[in-house]
């Protein structure tokens, strides 16, 4: 049902995940700034530590390659690269991640490299962030020096990670670093500037990578879906996903049509009304540049016209699990766009935790994970569904959330730093391996049978990641 070449990974950003936040020259982000700013983030939590992938980057991989995936998406941390934001590149930085994409290389595993996934140098924050009008220059310039560091050996580049949520709830809200609260007015002219920072971007890689690019971003894709395949639903859901009114950013075509048309949406402009943006001479020819792939990120959405029913499927995030928009939100973004789509992130929010066998049983990753997958089977098999990355590969830093939110197809203890993968990772391993033929088993559901299955092979499967009691200090306030 996958046609052969389907990409299979799983996906990370740097803030969420590093650690070693004052290491090796890198300068502080507006998230560091923002964890220590009380009562922001839940119980103080910070990433000073996180997963501590900086340090154990070498056996992430490995186990990454243990599980089989054939593309692993990361994202390079700004403030790694250049300390204020401007300047000359920092040395270990760039090492870092060209260790990274070796380590990677070397494992059989696509190296997929996001630019930006919200970790904005503190001290460009400083001189305005993305209000700045010299913002998307400071990104352009950030651009080359990773271009010219990685390109010979990373081809897949992603601009930018979910605008609607770093400016909607990092500048309007203030849920999210940097924490601002401004005008609607103001947040269409920090959004302007994030589109004008991804076509630069774009244009800067296709001017230098050294082997043939292929680019996209990883927008927030949002759905409602048809309940009925009738041409009338269909197109009723469709002009939803698509509508823009009321003054938010959490839209689809605010973002991608600029990006692919070289326009903002006329009912977005309509509606925004005096608050809406100046868009200067040449700012569109910049932001609209060819495109090889549209990302989405996509965890949920909602049945056209009658909302989801009482009591319906929630993950811990209490957010609605709804696999229909994995195949409704790709097509209607495909049939706009024309782009393949590639899903950047999918995944739950779970509260796991290790069981009585020192397990970590997560049935309902593995049926969520299922669900949604064999939606997008369906896009795959009709052409435009190219790949697909779970969020996350580990437990890690869910912003806000802080550590109680559980994403990971491996379980992290942040006591001890240890790696266990859940039966979910066994489970991707197997539908991976398959090429998604094992999405039709309902059978595997505890992750006993694939054990016993492991037991039974010659081959040691399951990894054994055993971690020193170091670094053994609570990623922020213990309880
Ligand atoms: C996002 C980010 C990820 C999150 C994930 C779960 O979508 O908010 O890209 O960093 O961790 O989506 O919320």
């Amino acid at each position: 049902m996958f046609p052969q070449g389907f990409l299979w990974g799983a996906a990370s950003s740097s803030y969420q995940i590093e650690g070693a936040a004052n290491e090796d020259g890198r300068g502080p982000s507006v998230w560091d700034t923002f964890c220590r700013e009380p009562g922001k983030v839940v119980r103080g939590h910070h990433g000073d530590i996180a997963c501590d992938h900086y340090h154990r980057m070498r056996e992430d991989v490995a186990l990454m390659k243990t599980l089989g995936m054939k593309a692993y998406r990361f994202s390079v941390a700004w403030p790694r690269i250049q300390p204020t934001g401007e300047g000359s590149a920092n040395e270990k930085g760039l090492a870092f991640y060209e260790r990274l994409v070796d380590a990677l290389l070397e494992a059989g595993i696509e190296p997929w490299l996001t630019l930006f996934h919200w970790d904005m140098p503190q001290a460009l924050q400083d001189k305005g962030g993305w209000l700045n009008p010299q913002s998307s220059k400071w990104f352009e310039d950030y651009t080359k020096l990773v271009v010219d560091r990685l390109s010979d050996r990373v081809t897949h580049w992603m601009t930018i990670n979910e605008p609607q949520v770093f400016i909607g709830l990092g500048h309007g809200s203030g849920t999210h670093a940097p924490g601002l609260k401004l005008s609607f007015k103001e947040q269409l002219i920090a959004g302007h500037n994030v589109l004008l920072s991804h076509g630069r971007a774009v244009r800067a890689i296709r001017q230098h990578a050294k082997k043939p690019p292929k680019i996209g971003w990883a927008p927030v894709g949002s759905c409602s879906y048809p309940t009925s395949e009738t041409p009338e639903a269909i197109s009723a859901a469709r002009d939803a996903t698509f509508a823009l009114h009321g003054k938010h950013l959490w839209s689809n075509t605010w973002w991608g049509d600029p990006v692919n048309f070289g326009h903002y949406p006329e009912d977005g402009v309509k509606s925004f009304g005096d608050d809406m943006c100046v868009v200067a001479p040449g700012d569109m020819e910049i932001i609209k540049q060819p495109l090889d792939f549209y990302g989405l990120n996509i965890y949920s959405g909602e049945p056209h016209g009658s909302g989801h029913a009482q009591g319906n499927a929630q993950t811990a995030f209490k957010w609605a699990v709804a696999p229909e928009s994995l195949y409704w939100c790709p097509r209607f973004i495909h049939d706009r766009y024309k782009l393949p789509i590639v899903i950047t992130e999918n995944g739950m929010a779970g509260l796991d935790w290790p069981s009585a066998d020192g397990k970590i049983h997560d049935p309902q990753r593995i049926d969520f994970t299922r669900s949604y997958l064999l939606q997008f089977a369906r896009a795959a098999a009709e052409g435009f569904g190219a790949g697909y990355f779970h969020w996350s590969i580990l437990d890690n830093f869910e912003w806000a959330e802080g550590y109680q939110m559980r994403f990971g197809m491996v379980h992290v203890d942040y006591a001890t730093l240890k790696r266990t993968p859940k039966d979910s990772a066994y489970w991707y391993r197997e539908v991976i391996a398959t090429n998604g033929a094992h999405l039709s088993s309902t059978a595997v559901f505890n992750g006993e049978d694939q054990r016993q299955a492991e037991h039974a092979s010659a081959t040691p499967v399951r990894p054994m990641i055993t971690v020193p009691k170091t670094r053994a200090t609570a990623n922020g306030v213990p309880t």
